[in-house]
C-alpha cells in the first residue's frame, strides 16, 4: 500500500477522526473506482463460482468489483461457517507453534533409515494398496475421490493426535461424525441462507442435532487424547530440542505438548480441528485431481512410473527419496497449478488501503482467485495443459516467492500453509505406493468429471476408475540392499 494510506491508517490509530481523514489529500476518493463486474446471478449458477470468476477477470481485469448482490457475497464467507467446528479459529499468535509442530514433524521423519512404512503416510496408503489389489482381483471398478479422502483422514488423524480413524477399513461411529461435521461445513459456505443460526431450528432439525451430537463426540475424543497426551509428557524425562521425538507417539500433539507450549486444551482442540480441516480434504482433492489428470495423459504417467520404478523399485519412499523424484514432484507442482486446494482465498480488509491503483475499503471483502492466475493465458504458455514439463526439472521447487506470487500452491505470507512439507512427503508417498503397483483408467461408462466447490474442489460424481496390477519386474533398488545389511527387520518391512 502507499505512504498515504499507511500515514492515514496510524493517524486513524491515533483517534483523529474519520472525517479529517478523508479531506486530507490521497484520500480515497481521489482514486479511480474499482471496474464494476456486472451480470446476471443466474450466470453464477449451477457451476463452482470460480469458473464465472475466471470470465470476469477475461473481462474486467485483475481487479474489479463484483456486484451479483447478496447471494455471491454469502457463498464467499467460508471462514465463518466453519467457526462452529473450531470456535474463533487459531489466535494468529499460535501461528508460529502450530507451523513449528507440523515442521518438527518432518524432519522427525527424515532419517534415511526411516521409510515411510514407519510413518502414517506408507502404513494407510498400504492399506489403500491392499483395497485397491482386491478392487483389481475381483474386477470391480472403484470411486478414487471417497477412498482418497479416506486415506488422507486416516494419516492426520495418525500424524495430528496418534488416532487411528482406520476409516479406510471400517466406518465406526467417530469416522461418521468426522464427516457430518465435514460435510456440515462445507455446505454452510455454500448456502445462500444461514438457516443453522436459527435457535429453534437448532434443536428441531434432524440433520443439525446429528451435527451437534457429532461435534460432541469428537471433542470428547479430542478432549481424551489431549489429556492422554498431557499425562505422557508429564511423565517423560526427555527433554525438548529440535529433533526431539517420542517414539511411541510421535504425534504432532505430542511435539506441540513436550514443546511446553502453554496452551488451554480448549485453543489445543481448536488448534487440532483446524489442522484436521484444513490438512484432511486439501490432501485428497490434490490425489483425486492429480489421478484424473494423470489418467488423461498417459504418456505422464507412464514417465512417472518410470522414475518410481528406477528410485524405489518395491521399497517403501522415505525423506531423502525426495529430492530423487522430481518428476514426481513436477507432476504435483502442476496438478497444483490446474487445480489448486482452495481455488479461492478470501480476506477481509481492517483499514482503508490501496490495491494496484483502486481504493480498498475497511471491512470489504476480497476475493483472491488462485484459479485465476494460475490458469492466466498471459502467464502461462497453454495455460489449459497439464505438462509437469512446464517446471524444469533440476530447477528450484516452484513457490510463492520464486515465481512471483503468480503461483501460490500453499498460499502466501503470514496465513501461508503450514503444512505445506507435511503435505508434499504425503502426497509423493501416496502417488509413487499407488503407480508402482498399478495402472489407473477412467472407469467405462463412468459420469463425466465434473467440478464442484466447497472448500476445496470436489468431482460431482466421484472419480470412478478402473484399477489393474501393474506387470513388473521385481527391481531391487540400492537402498534396500543397504537396509539388509544394515537392519535386517527394516527390510522385512518392504512390501511383496
Ligand atoms: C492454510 C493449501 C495441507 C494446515 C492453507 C492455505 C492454503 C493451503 C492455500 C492458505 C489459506 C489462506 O491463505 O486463506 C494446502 C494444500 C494442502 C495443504 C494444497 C495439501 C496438498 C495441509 C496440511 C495441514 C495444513 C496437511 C496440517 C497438517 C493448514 C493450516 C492453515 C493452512 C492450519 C491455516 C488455515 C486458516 O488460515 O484458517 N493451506 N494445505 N494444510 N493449512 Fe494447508
Amino acid at each position: 500500500s502507499g505512504f498515504l494510506p499507511q500515514l492515514k491508517s496510524i493517524l486513524s490509530k491515533f483517534g483523529v477522526p474519520k472525517e479529517f481523514l478523508d479531506i486530507l489529500p490521497g484520500s480515497l476518493r481521489d482514486y479511480p473506482e474499482v471496474p464494476q463486474a456486472k451480470g446476471a446471478l443466474s450466470s453464477l449458477r449451477g457451476e463452482p463460482f470460480f469458473i464465472p470468476l475466471y470470465e470476469l477477470f477475461l473481462t474486467y481485469g485483475g481487479i474489479f468489483r463484483l456486484s451479483f448482490g447478496p447471494k455471491f457475497e454469502l457463498k464467499g464467507n467460508p471462514g465463518r461457517n466453519f467457526r462452529f467446528c473450531y470456535g474463533e479459529g487459531p489466535d494468529p499468535s499460535r501461528w508460529r507453534s502450530m507451523a513449528c509442530s507440523t515442521k518438527g514433524y518432518c524432519p522427525s521423519i527424515a532419517s534415511e533409515v526411516c521409510s515411510s512404512y514407519d510413518w502414517p503416510f506408507g502404513r494407510a496408503t498400504d492399506r489403500l494398496c491392499k483395497k485397491l489389489d482386491a478392487a483389481a482381483s475381483d474386477g470391480e471398478d472403484v470411486e478414487m475421490e471417497s477412498l482418497f479422502s479416506r486415506l488422507t483422514l486416516d494419516i492426520i488423524g495418525n500424524a495430528l493426535f496418534n488416532y487411528e480413524f482406520d476409516s479406510l477399513s471400517n466406518d465406526t461411529g467417530i469416522v461418521e461424525a468426522v464427516y457430518t461435521v465435514l460435510r456440515e461445513a462445507e455446505d454452510r459456505s455454500v448456502s445462500p441462507i444461514p438457516v443453522w443460526d436459527i435457535p429453534v431450528w437448532k434443536d428441531i432439525s434432524p440433520r443439525q442435532r446429528k451435527v451437534t451430537a457429532s461435534l460432541k463426540l469428537i471433542n470428547d475424543t479430542l478432549n481424551d487424547l489431549i489429556a492422554i497426551c498431557k499425562r505422557m509428557v508429564e511423565e517423560e524425562e526427555l527433554q525438548f530440542h529440535e529433533e526431539y521425538i517420542n517414539e511411541k507417539d510421535p504425534s504432532i500433539l505430542h511435539f506441540l505438548l513436550a514443546s511446553g507450549d502453554d496452551v488451554s486444551s480448549k485453543q489445543l482442540r481448536d488448534d487440532l480441528m483446524t489442522m484436521l480441516i484444513a490438512g484432511h480434504e486439501t490432501s485428497a482433492a490434490v490425489l483425486t485431481w492429480t489421478f484424473y489428470l494423470l489418467s488423461k495423459e498417459p504418456g505422464v504417467m507412464a514417465k512417472l512410473q518410470d522414475e518410481v520404478d528406477s528410485v524405489l523399485g518395491d521399497r517403501f519412499p522415505t525423506v531423502e527419496d525426495m529430492k530423487n523424484l522430481k518428476y514426481t514432484t513436477r507432476v504435483i507442482n502442476e496438478s497444483l497449478r490446474l487445480y489448486p486446494q482452495p481455488p479461492v482465498l478470501i480476506r477481509r480488509s481492517l483499514e482503508d488501503d490501496v490495491l494496484g491503483q483502486y481504493p480498498i475499503r475497511r471491512g470489504e471483502d476480497i476475493f483472491i482467485s488462485v484459479w485465476n492466475l494460475h490458469h492466466c493465458p498471459n502467464r502461462w504458455i497453454d495455460a489449459e495443459k497439464f505438462n509437469p514439463e512446464r517446471w524444469p526439472i533440476d530447477g528450484p521447487n516452484p513457490n510463492e516467492v520464486n515465481q512471483n506470487f503468480s503461483y501460490l500452491p500453499f498460499g502466501g505470507g503470514p496465513r501461508k500453509c503450514v503444512g505445506d512439507m507435511f503435505a508434499t512427503f504425503e502426497n509423493i508417498v501416496a502417488i509413487t505406493m499407488l503407480v508402482r503397483r498399478f495402472n489407473f483408467q477412467l472407469a467405462l461408462g463412468a459420469p463425466l468429471v465434473g467440478m464442484t466447490t466447497g472448500a476445496t474442489i470436489h468431482t460431482t460424481e466421484g472419480l470412478k476408475m478402473t484399477v489393474t496390477r501393474r506387470m513388473i519386474t521385481p527391481i531391487i533398488p540400492k537402498l534396500e540392499k543397504k537396509f539388509r545389511e544394515v537392519d535386517g527387520e527394516k527390510a522385512l518391512k518392504t512390501p511383496p
